[in-house]
């Protein structure tokens, strides 16, 4: 785990609120576990209240400043509470890390068995949060920050795993036509080609291909919402980026993987907490920015 984050302006203060999605294990307790030891307020969120609660305490016996919270994303009815309670709570946040995600897909397989599923929370829950906290977030000089955990097999112009589609992936790739209906109609149309059994022959990423595409889902929302953000007035700005954390030894990989949750939070963090304000709209990896 990386110890500081570089020669920065410490704008964030133990009233700076951070929220993490799916926060009981994985990288986004590490994410909560980074974010508190630099000082902030984490509101540690997850679907099921004693995991929740249980992560909250061992953070808490370190001596970190974190709350708990339920919130399952593909609730609306959850997701709702939590706003209400963040409101009443703090009066908003400051910082959003979106998280919380599945995958069913472990080594090599390629099941589209949870297509449904997966592009439901990876992408229409992690947009639903999203649009749920957007109005919350407290003006600040330094700007509030939303982080979306996403991955190298989302991208849209990677080596392997590309969109068959060649106009749909230029659409995707120019933010003058990237809409969000667009990335909508992209993702249902999967889903009803899975529903079809047609969807083999749809020029879809190639390796775990409902995952990869729900990811590439919220990378080209990513750059959506920073083109709608971007026009808020100074002192209430928004940045949002998206970043890869690495093939992480997690529940997610079965244990596999050659990176730490430690390690595969440290970007997040770095993002959440970056001074630098002209960010936004970006994929990055290691700290890197790389091409969608
Ligand atoms: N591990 C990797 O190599 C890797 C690589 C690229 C990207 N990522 C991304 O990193 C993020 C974290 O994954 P991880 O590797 O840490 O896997 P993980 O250990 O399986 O953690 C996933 C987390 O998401 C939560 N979650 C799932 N559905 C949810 C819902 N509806 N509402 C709220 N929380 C929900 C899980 O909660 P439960 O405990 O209740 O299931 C769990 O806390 C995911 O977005 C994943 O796609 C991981």
């Amino acid at each position: 785990m990386f110890e500081h984050i570089g020669p920065f302006f410490r704008w964030w203060s133990s009233e700076t609120i951070a929220v993490v999605t799916g926060a009981n294990r994985g990288i986004g307790f590490e994410i909560a576990h980074q974010l508190a030891l630099h000082g902030l307020t984490v509101v540690l969120t997850s679907r099921a209240t004693a995991v929740g609660e249980e992560a909250k305490k061992v953070l808490q016996e370190g001596g970190l400043n974190v709350a708990f919270h339920q919130l399952d994303i593909d609730d609306i009815e959850s997701i709702k509470s939590f706003a209400d309670w963040i409101k009443e709570t703090y009066g908003g946040l400051d910082i959003l890390v979106n998280n919380a995600g599945v995958n069913f897909n472990v080594g090599n397989d390629n099941s589209v068995e949870f297509a449904e599923k997966v592009i439901k929370t990876n992408y229409y829950s992690t947009k639903n949060v999203t649009q749920a906290l957007i109005p919350l977030m407290r003006p600040s000089a330094s700007g509030s920050r939303i982080v979306n955990v996403s991955s190298r097999l989302g991208r849209l112009n990677g080596k392997r795993n590309k969109l068959g589609d060649i106009e749909l992936r230029e659409q995707l790739g120019n933010v003058d036509t990237l809409t969000e209906e667009l990335i909508d109609k992209m993702v249902d149309s999967f889903v009803q080609q899975v529903k079809d059994g047609t969807w083999q022959s749809g020029g879809w990423p190639e390796v775990s291909t409902d995952y990869s595409l729900s990811k590439l889902a919220v990378n080209a929302y990513t750059r959506f919402l920073a083109k709608t953000l971007s026009d808020r007035p100074e002192g209430s700005k928004i940045y949002i980026n998206c970043y890869c954390p690495g093939f992480v030894k997690t529940a997610m990989t079965g244990w596999a993987g050659h990176t730490s949750p430690e390690d595969g939070a440290d970007t997040a963090v770095w993002l959440a907490l970056i001074p630098d304000l002209s960010v936004s709209g970006k994929f990055f990896a290691e700290r890197r920015e790389v091409n969608f």
